[in-house]
């Protein structure tokens, strides 16, 4: 079964072909860093207008990659929510246009669905297992029983873990996207220098809460500047909030472990790409009997393959119904997992 992805929910514009769940033909990703960068991060106008220019290009380049065309796909998968609703609807009514001529199948994925499955690219991991999403948008921790069955365990209260990365980074005038800035600037500094705020919550609690790590960066970068605190380097800073990040993800992870019973957990999103992070995972997984998958770096952040790997579960399981229906939606707050 050849399944064509499609993922614009945000700055990437992607498609893939992927052949059978795991067997990947293609998987492009154009990235608009070099347009949002100058701002800090993404401006949502200028994200839909360069997917408006780019999709078909890229949905052309993942066909001829993959050495198929469009008659011999099977099904099309596009990312439905949530997002930037001006950047799903490229991807959508691209998708909708495609199924509608070729008269294919159609199915909507929520893109954090598509985080979740995107390590079944590479291994097939046994159900039931803790998932963690880590990305812009989102950090959410769910129990997962199988495809299309999420329990939420835990989300943030304020920001993403990967927007706090992004904020720092604007804060340090480091670039866009903020995360892989900042994990590079951490390597030259010293994450003891400063010890910054970790919110771990209530007792037992499995939410997060990055704002007032964010704040507490912004008040010792204040600081600094005024000639006054401790002497921190970019390197300093940029290490000892990785580090605050890293400690709170890595210990509700085993907490959400203890409480539901399980040993195998799944760290996904944009920011599970942060090689510290995958370390720190390994180390305190090794000391409570946890194994953890990771999907690889370009799997983590937006990709189409992720996608179509969701897509092509879905369809397998009859867990969606497929149609090639013009009714098919974006939502920009979808939700999921109950
Ligand atoms: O999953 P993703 O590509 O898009 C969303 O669905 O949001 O995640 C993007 C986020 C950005 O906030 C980016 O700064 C962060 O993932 N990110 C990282 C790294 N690479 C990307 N954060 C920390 N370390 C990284 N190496
Ligand atoms: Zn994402």
């Amino acid at each position: 079964m050849l399944v064509l992805g499609i993922e614009t929910s945000c700055d990437e514009t992607a498609a893939a072909v992927l052949k059978d769940g795991s067997h990947l033909l293609s998987s492009i990703i154009f990235d608009q860093n070099n347009i949002h960068s100058k701002y800090g991060g993404v401006v949502p106008e200028l994200a839909g207008r360069s997917h408006v220019e780019t999709i078909h290009h890229v949905v052309q380049d993942a066909l001829n990659e993959a050495g198929v065309s469009l008659n011999e796909i099977d099904l099309i998968a596009v990312t439905k929510g949530p997002g930037l609703i001006a950047s799903l609807l490229v991807g959508l009514n691209t998708a909708k246009a495609l199924a509608y001529a070729l008269d294919k199948p159609l199915i909507g994925i929520n893109h954090l669905e598509g985080h979740l499955l995107a390590i079944f690219l590479q291994e097939a991991v046994e159900f039931p297992f803790i998932a963690l999403t880590v990305s812009g948008g989102h950090t959410d921790l769910y129990r997962v029983d199988g495809f299309g069955t999420y329990k939420k365990l835990g989300r943030t209260r304020d920001d993403a873990a990967g927007e706090s990365f992004d904020k720092v980074a604007k804060m340090l005038k480091l670039g866009y996207p903020g995360g892989p800035a900042i994990e590079k600037t951490a390597r030259q500094g010293d994450s003891s220098a400063y010890s910054f705020p970790r919110a771990f919550l209530e007792k037992g609690s499995l939410d997060f809460s990055f704002s007032g790590l964010k704040t507490s960066v912004r008040n010792v970068i204040a600081k600094r500047e005024r000639g006054q605190g401790p002497v921190l380097s970019d390197g300093d800073i940029c290490a000892g909030f990785q580090e605050a990040v890293i400690d709170v993800l890595s210990a509700k992870l085993v907490l959400a472990c203890e409480q539901e019973g399980l040993n195998r957990v799944v760290v996904t999103g944009g920011v599970a790409a942060n090689g510290a992070l995958r370390e720190r995972v390994v180390h305190v997984g090794e000391k409570n009997g946890i194994k953890a998958w990771f999907p690889k770096p370009v799997f983590c952040t937006d990709n189409a393959a992720m996608i179509a790997c969701a897509g092509y579960y879905k369809c397998r399981d009859s867990i969606l119904p497929v149609k090639n229906s013009l009714d098919l939606d974006a939502s920009a707050s979808l939700k999921l997992g109950l």
